[in-house]
């Protein structure tokens, strides 16, 4: 039985969380002076287990969900994740099954990640000199860790990788044309995103996004580029295709081009509360219903109550008033 809210939009997407603790510091989404020593981060206690995860992919497979994608903070600093990733995978009526990984740990874990039933992986990326790779993470990160992550996806057949640049302004717009040039020819989909507002930590001024038409026109005057058609109703990433068919691009303009009409995605914080927006402020507790020992039909209404009346539309309402709502980190909530 399926599910639309007040836009008729269905429920097709369900992203989880399945941390909020992450590796990396990146200075758009975790900044070291907010998520430092001091910071609180969920207690064990209060996380959903794997089997509580899969209870409720479950129910929301049954309510039309018919994708899943793993996220954080980083999701393969969970212990044993790709546990939860088998458990996943047995669910029936699933038909995409994927993850979005910051790279650092997957060369060790990409082919137990395959191995699990993952189908493919989105690993980001944001610069390929290491200097500027490293003031986006803040955490001394190599650039060389982050490929030796997505060769190991390649060989382990985690295919078509996808690959997240964040672009910011002054930070690593100098890097667009070097990152087309390395991914072209590939079989990569490199997705360059627009710097959004998400939480209310990131510092956020419009004046530090790079919009997209910029970003497709500088790679086409060297590379030329034609837009191609969607994947699928509600994609997020707009595709353009090189003209001498070395492959495609993405771009994520949810800032200058918001995709709220189409948005299809559930999302699910590692605590276990449902938010219907990337940008919301409060969700619903999913957690504590089911430790009272909800039963799935009670779940699975909660859930719809969430839904039906889900009217959010923020990036295509984004104003001075709305940018400064105390919005729930992305760490917590998931990309
Ligand atoms: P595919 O499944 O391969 O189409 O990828 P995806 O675009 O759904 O997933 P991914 O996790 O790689 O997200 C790419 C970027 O888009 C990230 O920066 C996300 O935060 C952002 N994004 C994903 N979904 C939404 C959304 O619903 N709203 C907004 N504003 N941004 C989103
Ligand atoms: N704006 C745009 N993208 C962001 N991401 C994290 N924070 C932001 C932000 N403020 C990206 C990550 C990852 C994906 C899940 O979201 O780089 O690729
Ligand atoms: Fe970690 Fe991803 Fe956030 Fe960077 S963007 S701090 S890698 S969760
Ligand atoms: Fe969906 Fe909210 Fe993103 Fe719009 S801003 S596309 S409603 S998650």
């Amino acid at each position: 039985m399926s599910v639309t809210d007040t836009l008729g939009r269905p429920m097709r997407d369900l992203r989880v969380s399945v941390t909020d603790r992450c590796n990396f510091r990146c200075v758009y989404c975790m900044p070291k002076e907010v998520f430092g020593q001091d910071y609180a981060f969920l207690a064990r206690d209060r996380l959903l287990s794997f089997e509580e995860i899969a209870r409720l992919a479950r129910v929301f497979v049954a309510l039309g969900a018919e994708k899943i994608r793993l996220t954080g903070g980083e999701p393969l600093v969970r212990r044993d994740v790709e546990q939860l990733v088998a458990m996943l995978s047995r669910i029936e009526g699933l038909s995409d099954l994927t993850l979005t990984t910051n790279g650092a740990l997957l060369a060790q874990k990409a082919q137990a990640l395959k191995d699990a039933g993952l189908r493919r992986i989105t690993v980001s990326l944001d610069s390929l000199d290491d200097a500027i790779f490293k003031a986006m993470n803040d955490a001394d990160f190599p650039v060389a860790g982050v490929l030796a992550g997505i060769e190991a996806a390649e060989r382990a057949g985690l295919t078509p990788i996808k690959l997240n640049m964040v672009v910011k302004r002054g930070m690593n717009e100098g890097s667009i044309l070097e990152m087309a040039r390395f991914f072209r020819g590939t079989g990569h989909i490199l997705r360059f995103v627009e710097f959004m507002d998400v939480g209310h930590t990131n510092g956020w001024r419009m004046d530090d996004v790079v919009p997209a038409v910029e970003i497709v026109r500088a790679i086409s005057s060297v590379f030329p580029l034609e837009p191609a058609q969607p994947n699928y109703r509600g994609e997020v990433a707009r595709r353009y295709r090189y003209r001498d068919g070395a492959g495609e691009i993405g771009v994520i303009a949810s800032v200058t081009q918001p995709f709220c009409g189409d948005c299809t995605r559930a999302r699910l914080s590692a605590d276990g509360r449902l938010f219907g927006c990337l940008f919301a402020t409060q969700g619903r507790d999913l957690r504590d219903l089911m430790r009272a020992g909800a039963t799935d039909e009670e779940i699975a209404a909660a859930i719809r109550r969430v839904w039906s009346v889900r009217d959010d539309r923020y990036s295509e309402v984004r104003s001075s008033e709305t940018v400064g709502l105390p919005k729930v980190e992305m760490s917590y909530i998931g990309g």
